[in-house]
């Protein structure tokens, strides 16, 4: 969505200034695998998602006077302190796209710094976080140079419609508790464009829950996800996965609002082990999980039976496992992993704690 009034309104950024944001990392429970082809990320399938709270990203973009002209854009990151080439061509790839809607982008030098909660080498997805950070930055900016206060609240379609072309999923990020991303029968104002919170009853379902996320792997993933993505476009099975994800996603809206957990349980992991079987079935079958993944899967699953707990898991595109459970059950779900899953227990480097969150918050400059 290339806002109509950009071309009318001038841009008079002031000289230099700073703009900065923490935006968290997302959970998918219905996911969002596959785009609809020749079109600027747009899903394939309305997903859902809990927005977490502890992991997430720091992000400040400072613009001043510009130093060389060579370049369409002037851009240094810093990623804890250091610069990230990698990192920095993927936001200098977006800010190029941007260019015509965006004119301020090439007229500042552009600094960015970034630090992530979690280690970079956790295996936990970052983009979400990252770009959701970063479409923050760039939409506070573009009403700092229009003189017009900006205020998330009231702008988060805009934020999430941008932040959903740096990475699909960091377009949930913006949202606080839960949001849904993509075109649904039953929910007439979602879009494929930006997600959008849901009402109060999805609402106060999604708080009560709490995130322990074990990391299995952290090394570098043999397919990323845009690659994956892709392998949907001549995937055997796509057109039924396209349906099942709207019809999860109806049984799981309707389970949330009625407080039916176990439903709830039965198809977010329902949606988990699909998504990897996608993989493994794609056109260029792969694999992504470890055969630890499915240690943690058996025990979460035997200690649920014995236990009568609910306790469920969710995978993302990657080895680690997103063990899901209602916050009352704290304490258990403690003697769960030290008893069940020792070597994660003793090792705080294999796990982190994470909960649902209240969205994005802007960082004072002098955080940086
Ligand atoms: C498995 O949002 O990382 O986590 O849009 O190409 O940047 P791009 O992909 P990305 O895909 C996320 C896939 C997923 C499921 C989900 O988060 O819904």
């Amino acid at each position: 969505m290339i806002d109509s009034t950009d071309q009318k309104v001038p841009h008079t950024c002031p000289p230099e200034g700073v703009v900065g944001w923490r935006s968290p990392s997302n959970i998918a429970l219905i996911k969002y695998w596959g785009k609809q082809p020749q079109r600027e990320q747009l899903p394939a399938n309305p997903s859902l998602s809990f927005t977490l709270s502890h992991a997430f990203t720091d992000m400040w973009l400072y613009w001043s006077k510009r130093t060389q002209a060579d370049d369409p854009i002037e851009l240094k990151l810093y990623f804890e302190g250091r610069p990230a080439d990698n990192f920095r061509k993927r936001i200098y790839d977006f800010m190029l796209r941007l260019l015509p809607e965006m004119p301020f982008l090439g007229e500042y030098a552009i600094t960015i710094h970034t630090r992530n909660s979690f280690p970079h080498s956790a295996g936990i997805a970052s983009s979400a976080s990252a770009m959701s950070a970063l479409a923050l930055c760039l939409v506070e900016w573009k009403y700092r140079c229009r003189r017009a206060v900006f205020d998330l609240h009231q702008h988060y379609r805009e934020v999430s419609n941008l932040a959903r072309r740096a990475s699909g999923s960091a377009c949930r990020s913006v949202v606080p508790q839960v949001a849904l991303w993509g075109a649904h029968p039953n929910v007439s104002e979602a879009s494929d464009s930006y997600a959008i919170p849901l009402a109060k009853a999805y609402r106060d379902f999604a708080e009560l829950w709490k995130d322990l996320i074990l990391i299995v792997d952290q090394s570098p993933k043999s397919i990323s996800s845009s690659q994956g993505h892709a392998l949907m476009e001549s995937h055997p099975y796509a057109a039924t996965r396209y349906q099942q994800a709207t019809e999860h996603l109806s049984v799981l809206l309707k389970a949330m609002k009625e407080g039916d957990v176990e439903t709830f349980g039965r198809v977010v992991e329902a949606e988990a082990l699909t998504l990897h079987a996608l993989m493994m079935c794609s056109p260029t079958p792969y694999l992504l999980i470890k055969p630890q993944t499915l240690e943690v899967i058996d025990a979460i699953q035997n200690w649920r039976r014995t236990r009568d707990l609910p306790m469920y898991f969710t995978l993302d595109a990657g080895p680690n496992v997103h063990l899901l459970y209602p916050q009352a059950y704290e304490a258990e779900i403690w003697e769960f992993l030290a008893t069940a899953l020792p070597t994660f227990y003793r090792n705080p480097s294999r796990y982190l704690a994470d909960e649902v969150g209240h969205g994005p918050q802007p960082l004072e400059a002098q955080d940086a």
